[in-house]
């Protein structure tokens, strides 16, 4: 057995005992009453970096969650991985919908169930246990620097002001990043495009205050009747998204991205089994997969107001809120599509409401080389774990934090997720698989060795010899 598997078997319930304990922390990132969850979670992570080998590990205040920030430096000759994490879950609503607490970690069915566990926390423990492993082993190949944030299911909105003031301590040669998901358990999957997003909240107001239906129905403007006409201007009859200047930039995918997208194996029925669904829309001219992969898309997250409680009440609401979001894709820009959208949406109103319209979280999408040392590292090492080639995928899921690694330190992303898609994060009973858990430690260790040897062959100056690999 090589050496790797060999520690993992020896250690793998403790694994699963310590992931646990930090999936019972309640670091929902959200919403205020959880703010104990967050720093428990955050001073999980900072004990977890000491105890597994790391020579600084600091809770970094923000103006958001604190950022837990970590350093291994073995040789400054050596390349730098910068490994990001995120330690805040979303919310468990509706918790009625799970089969057992979501902070009360359990397994069933050789999986981890909990909020957290796939997303993000298992996976990024398994980088902290990679550290571990190196170190107690004497194999670290790569200096390896940690930053595990507590705002990325609100958007990282203080992470661009974060990376701007340490861009100095956060200097490293790539990113590497566990936070996303494989085709399935045989195909494993490298992560080359995330999409980007706009997400709003808007509120339209009608009279001052609730009225009978029936005293003032026909006379007086329903902000939620509404509201439901403008939203559904937003699209056309054949799914086309109607915000002016919308689709300007886009940048269209080449023949061969296309090519490969449709290599990927994508079983129509069973996905539509897998979700529960009757059948599948969206725009036209595009199929599934390139819908979800290459096309940006709109949805009404939430829709809220008047009365909705047990039983019928006649009442003309006062006013009418949505959570509305659109996912973008390369060339198309968030703050654009804020402007756009901002001043189209109250064109849809009628003078006789008001319409407000508030941004909850942007991020620009990202698209990373996939022709470079590190991402070669990382097929490689997935090769050597799995047995079978990676394949490279766009997503329809956005990491806030990966364009601003790109745009304020210069640093590509390695996106080696080792989750499924049907591990069902952000819904009730989010799971994890040990067979994933254990296969990522040991992935992770194999890309630092690959990429070190990589690295070392195109910058003569590293000293790798004398590391200890
Ligand atoms: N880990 C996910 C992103 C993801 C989802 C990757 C699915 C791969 C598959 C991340 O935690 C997430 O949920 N991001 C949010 C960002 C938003 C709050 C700005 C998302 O995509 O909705
Ligand atoms: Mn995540
Ligand atoms: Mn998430």
């Amino acid at each position: 057995m090589k050496e790797n598997q060999k520690y993992i078997t020896k250690n793998q319930e403790r694994f699963i005992a310590e992931l646990m304990d930090f999936l019972s922390i309640p670091s929902v990132s959200s919403n205020e009453d959880y703010i104990l969850g967050i720093n428990g979670a955050a001073k999980f992570v900072q004990r977890q970096l000491i105890a597994c080998g790391a020579n600084i590990a600091t809770i970094e205040k923000t103006e958001g969650h604190p950022v837990v920030y970590g350093e291994k430096m073995v040789d400054p000759s050596l390349p730098t991985v910068l490994v990001y994490g995120h330690y805040d879950v979303q919310p468990a609503d509706p918790i009625e919908l799970w089969d057992h607490p979501p902070f009360e970690p359990i397994i069933k069915d050789e999986k981890i169930y909990a909020r957290g566990a796939c997303d993000d926390k298992g996976q990024m423990f398994m980088h902290l246990k990679s550290l571990e492993y190196l170190t107690r082993t004497n194999q670290m190949c790569c200096n390896l620097k940690f930053i595990f944030e507590g705002e990325e299911e609100i958007g990282s909105p203080s992470l661009e002001k974060y990376l701007i003031n340490n861009k100095e301590k956060l200097k490293a040669d790539v990113v590497l990043v566990s936070d996303t998901a494989m085709i399935d358990n045989n195909t494993p999957s490298l992560i080359y495009g995330l999409k980007g997003i706009t997400y709003f909240e808007v509120e339209v107001t009608g009279p001052e205050k609730d009225l009978h239906s029936g005293i003032h129905g026909g006379v007086i403007p329903n902000p939620l009747n509404i509201l439901c006409t403008m939203i559904g201007k937003l699209q056309d009859e054949n799914g086309t998204i109607t915000i002016p200047g919308f689709y300007r930039g886009i940048v269209t995918p080449s023949d061969e991205e296309i090519t490969a997208l449709h290599r990927i194996p994508f079983d129509v029925e069973k996905y539509k089994k897998e979700v529960g669904v009757k059948a599948l829309t969206g725009e036209k001219g595009y199929d599934p997969m390139e819908r979800i992969a290459f096309r940006p898309t709109l949805d009404v997250n939430g829709i809220w107001g008047g009365y909705t409680g047990q039983g019928a009440k006649t009442v003309i609401p006062s006013k009418a809120f949505a959570k509305l979001s659109m996912r973008l894709v390369n060339g198309q820009s968030a703050k654009a599509v804020i402007r756009s959208f901002s001043n189209y949406f109250r064109t849809l109103a009628p003078d006789s409401v008001d319409v407000s319209v508030r941004v909850l979280a942007s991020c620009e999408s990202a698209l990373v080389p996939i022709d470079s040392l590190p991402f070669r590292a990382a097929e490689m090492a997935l090769e050597q774990s799995f047995g079978v080639k990676p394949v490279a995928v766009r997503i329809g899921g956005s990491i806030p934090v990966i364009s601003l690694f790109e745009k304020v330190l210069g640093l590509h992303s390695i996106l080696m997720g080792f989750g499924l898609d049907s591990d069902d994060i952000h819904s009730p009973n989010e799971h994890y698989g040990i067979f994933n858990f254990l296969k990522e430690i040991e992935t992770i260790p194999l890309f630092y060795e690959n990429y070190a040897k990589a690295f070392s062959s195109a910058n003569p100056k590293c000293f790798l010899a004398s590391s200890a690999m």
